[in-house]
């Protein structure tokens, strides 16, 4: 048989379809000039980044925001739970690309998280090193070795903070508080170091899958109402195990699900099924994927409000962007009409993020792609404004609907 009409046959036999809907071909035609118009925005962004990136004390900045009435780019620390997200970025764009310039700077901005590997202070180490290291190792193998070992040690210093009693990472707060043991459903993301840790030849291998399987599990059993809509933050009783007190924490209310939590949520259980093959974090990533797309107060355009709780109020792209990369993933993972469903969502959703309304124009907006993300609106932080995460994973959305 003919090599052509082989495959035609084996696509034929398996039912994989390659037909694209109307929406997946425009998507299509406009992913050339979107990767253009970031490549465009992220050379101005770095290079306006490059002349601040130092501070007074000799300590390195990354870029996180932009803040619009200084024309100021918002630099923050390598601390900070966002630092890895502008590097990860750049190498999104050498993913994008295959451009020498943009290996360069990611390598370059990628070195400087390396001091981040020890710090204690919260549960955002694998956003701040897997994010660039993670991609990093993926796409310069040249690097693997160095980014491997930075990698391990991430993940020994993120179970710095699990509690063998409760079975849960602590999200916020110091490491030995006996008072408060702080869990927010951001946390399911940093989880994705740990799988990676766990499948490494090292000696802690098994216990980073243990917390990691643990953290998911515990979390599934506590942190979401029936409906799959999510809470924001939780304080739990270190000597019972039990909820002590339910907070608002960024979310408009005790009541109502947070749309970043709930993207957070999302693409974390579908990434714990696709590392683990354990099929009830697939299910449970359906229900709070149902939850958010399903939702009454979802808007047409599929970019929800910072809250579900909160109709008519600002959106936020971050949210977006986060539940488009987790919905893509978990299309893969569901046969029939309920994968294609969450594949149109997310399409629908880049759609939109690539629309005027929301995709900066060249020049604007600090060099930053998505305009109009909210950080904490209830603290009046950050409110309508660029976030080098809602960029990232706008980036790794594109990719993986390009793959
Ligand atoms: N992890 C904090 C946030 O999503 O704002």
């Amino acid at each position: 048989m003919k090599r052509s009409l082989f495959l035609a046959a084996v696509i034929a036999f398996s039912g994989l379809s390659f037909a694209q809907t109307e929406d997946e071909k425009r998507l299509s035609s406009i992913l050339p000039a979107i990767i253009e118009r970031s490549e465009a925005q992220y050379r101005r962004l770095e290079n306006a980044a490059q002349k601040v990136r130092v501070d007074k004390d000799g300590s390195h900045r990354v870029p996180h925001g932009y803040i619009a009435a200084e024309n100021k780019l918002d630099m923050r620390a390598i601390f900070w739970w966002t630092s890895g997200h502008f590097p990860g970025s750049l190498w999104y764009l050498y993913e994008a690309t295959g451009k020498d310039e943009w290996k360069c700077r990611a390598i370059d901005w990628t070195d400087t998280q390396a001091p981040a590997a020890d710090y204690t202070g919260n549960h955002d180490t694998g956003f701040r090193m897997f994010c660039p290291l993670g991609n990093g190792r993926r796409l310069s193998p040249g690097h693997r070795e160095r980014y491997d070992a930075l990698l391990v040690r991430s993940a020994a210093t993120l179970c710095k903070r699990y509690h063998e009693g409760l079975g849960l990472l602590r999200s916020w707060g110091k490491i030995d508080d006996k008072k408060d043991f702080i869990v927010i459903p951001d946390n399911i993301m940093n989880l994705e170091l740990l799988m990676w840790a766990s499948k490494q030849k090292v000696p802690q291998a098994s216990f980073f899958r243990k917390v990691a399987l643990s953290h998911a599990d515990v979390s599934m059993k506590n942190h979401f109402r029936v409906d799959g809509g999510t809470y924001h933050v939780l304080n739990y009783n270190q000597q019972t195990g039990r909820v002590r007190e339910i907070y608002q924490g960024q979310g408009a209310n005790c009541l109502t699900a947070w749309s970043r939590g709930q993207s957070w949520a999302i693409y974390g259980y579908t990434m714990m099924y696709r590392e683990s093959g354990e099929k009830r974090y697939l299910d449970f990533a359906c229900k709070l994927a149902d939850f958010a797309i399903n939702h009454p107060n979802m808007p047409a355009d599929g970019i929800p409000y910072w809250d579900f709780g909160a109709p008519g109020e600002e959106r936020d792209t971050s949210a977006a962007s986060v539940m488009a990369s987790g919905l893509l993933e978990l299309a893969r993972f569901v046969p029939g009409e309920k994968g294609k469903t969450y594949r149109a969502f997310a399409v629908r959703q880049l759609l939109s993020l690539a629309s005027p309304e929301y995709l900066a124009k060249e020049g604007e907006n600090g060099g930053f792609l998505l305009k109009h993300g909210v950080g904490h609106k209830p603290v009046g932080s950050e409110i309508d404004v660029p976030l080098d995460y809602g960029d990232y994973y706008f980036l790794e959305a594109l990719l993986r609907f390009k793959r």
